[in-house]
């Protein structure tokens, strides 16, 4: 009997998945389909399926084509499964053409036509409300957010702003439908805004967009004062609007099991948090300008203090930073953060290098997350008793940026206006003390 075996997500089952598996049984005698779990999806960064894991098992099903359904859960799966079933045939849609050449070595390997005109993104995208997104700046993360933006469900950016240079070759490079210089004519052509421009002008702009009716996804550092980031939350609350701070991690899948994990008691009382942050840039760039709040502190401060502020709460009882500065910036910064329970520092560098990682230590043990600590791939639960300890992996999608973006939109679809996953009064803290910095309070120079 000749096995053959597939796989995919079969989310909203269509006509081309009809074809697949239809070709797929043509290839042999016996058709083993393998459907995604919702966590693996999730998990490969595939945010916007709408059935979940038994209906989608449920319609390849209904087909009547497949002598077997199986769940696919994890990476490496396909392996075991073609061992496990002794399969003859592997068989894909042609959009992976040579993506799984590497199963050569334990089946044949089939690439079938793939159905044109049709799939379950565009059929996902046909049954949303679509918000139509513009984006503040033209820079570095703004080129980030538009293939982040893609794999979340109701999202069609349509317009990019910039007063200085040309937004048109962004906006032409891009496919977007407008861009404009004139930030009151862009705010007419959208309903949300992702800000992602220079520091300084977060506050002003996030305050105009709300002003005009408009969601705001802010880029970090959120704003430089606390009274502004109060504002602006008091401002979209009157408004009836949503309002988030960009700080990517506090969305990311793996850094919230963390959180959970350490909550739920697994290291005891948290004693301790040690967290670093350094990228090293060379002048000229805004970065190491004093007069656009560049330095190593305003740059990277918000992913560690939005880490230590998640851990022990934001009623810390003092502090003090340690700054080492070359032409009136800081190139690197030390922040001791005391809490009546617990102690905490963080050091950032912009002209000095750090090793960039995270620990975590409680009275029964430590969490260990190595740099980049901020992407959380992988983090490792340590005890005094070494066979005890518990390591986690996870696989980190593009740039990151689509947890945000979906826990931004979920907002706006769900009417929520504050986030478990970063609290207003959570941003505010974190502002609180980048004002305190940038007023030198408790401030050193070395
Ligand atoms: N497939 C196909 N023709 C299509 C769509 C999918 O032959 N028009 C095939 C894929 O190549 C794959 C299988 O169907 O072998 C399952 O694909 P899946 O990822 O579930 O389908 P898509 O519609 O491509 O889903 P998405 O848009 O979410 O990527």
């Amino acid at each position: 009997m000749k096995k053959v075996i597939t796989y995919g997500t079969f989310d909203l089952l269509h006509e081309g998945h009809l074809k697949l598996l239809q070709r797929a049984k043509a290839l042999g005698d016996y058709l083993i389909v393998g459907v995604t779990s919702d966590s693996f999806d999730r998990g490969r960064g595939k945010l916007n399926v709408k059935n979940n894991v038994l209906e989608r098992v449920a319609s390849v099903k209904a087909t009547g084509y497949a002598d077997e359904i199986i769940i696919e859960d994890y990476l490496g799966q396909k392996i075991d499964d073609i061992q496990r079933f002794d399969v003859d045939v592997f068989a894909i849609g042609s959009d992976w053409e040579g993506k799984f050449d590497y199963l050569k070595e334990y089946c044949e390997v089939v690439y079938l036509p793939r159905t044109e005109g049709i799939s379950s993104t565009m059929l996902r995208e046909r049954q949303d409300a679509v918000y139509r997104f513009g984006i503040v700046g033209s820079g570095r993360m703004a080129r980030r957010f538009i293939p982040e933006a893609k794999v979340v469900n109701g999202i069609e950016i349509c317009s990019v702003y910039n007063p200085a240079e040309s937004a048109e070759a962004f906006a032409e490079e891009f496919g977007l439908a407008c861009w404009s210089d004139n930030y009151e004519e862009f705010l007419e052509s959208v309903e949300a805004v992702y800000i992602a421009s220079p520091h300084l002008s977060h506050y002003e702009y996030a305050k105009r967009a709300l002003s005009a009716g408009k969601h705001v996804l802010c880029e970090i550092p959120f704003c430089l004062k606390r009274s502004q980031a109060e504002e602006l939350f008091a401002l979209a609350a009157s408004k009836n609007l949503v309002i988030l701070e960009a700080g990517k991690t506090a969305f990311c899948p793996s850094f919230n099991h963390l959180l959970t994990l350490v909550k739920s008691g697994i290291i005891g009382e948290v004693v301790d948090v040690k967290t670093s942050l350094s990228k090293m840039v060379s002048a000229p760039t805004r970065e190491l300008d004093a007069t656009q709040a560049g330095g190593a502190f305003n740059e990277h401060s918000p992913l560690p203090l939005m880490a230590v502020i998640k851990l022990l709460g934001s009623e810390y009882s003092d502090f003090q930073f340690h700054s080492k500065v070359e032409n009136g910036v800081d190139i690197y910064t030390k922040l001791d953060l005391n809490y009546p329970h617990a102690t905490s520092s963080i050091t950032l560098g912009i002209g000095v290098k750090t090793e960039g990682n995270m620990v975590i230590s409680g009275t029964k043990g430590y969490v260990y997350v190595p740099a980049p600590w901020w992407l959380t791939s992988f983090f490792e639960i340590r005890y005094e008793d070494q066979s005890r300890n518990r390591k986690y992996f996870y696989s980190w999608d593009g740039d990151g940026l689509r947890y945000e973006i979906q826990e931004f939109m979920s907002m706006i679809v769900n009417g929520r206006k504050n986030s478990y996953k970063l609290r207003h009064e959570e941003s505010e803290a974190i502002c609180g003390i980048i004002e305190n910095f940038n007023s030198k309070v408790n401030y050193k120079e070395l």
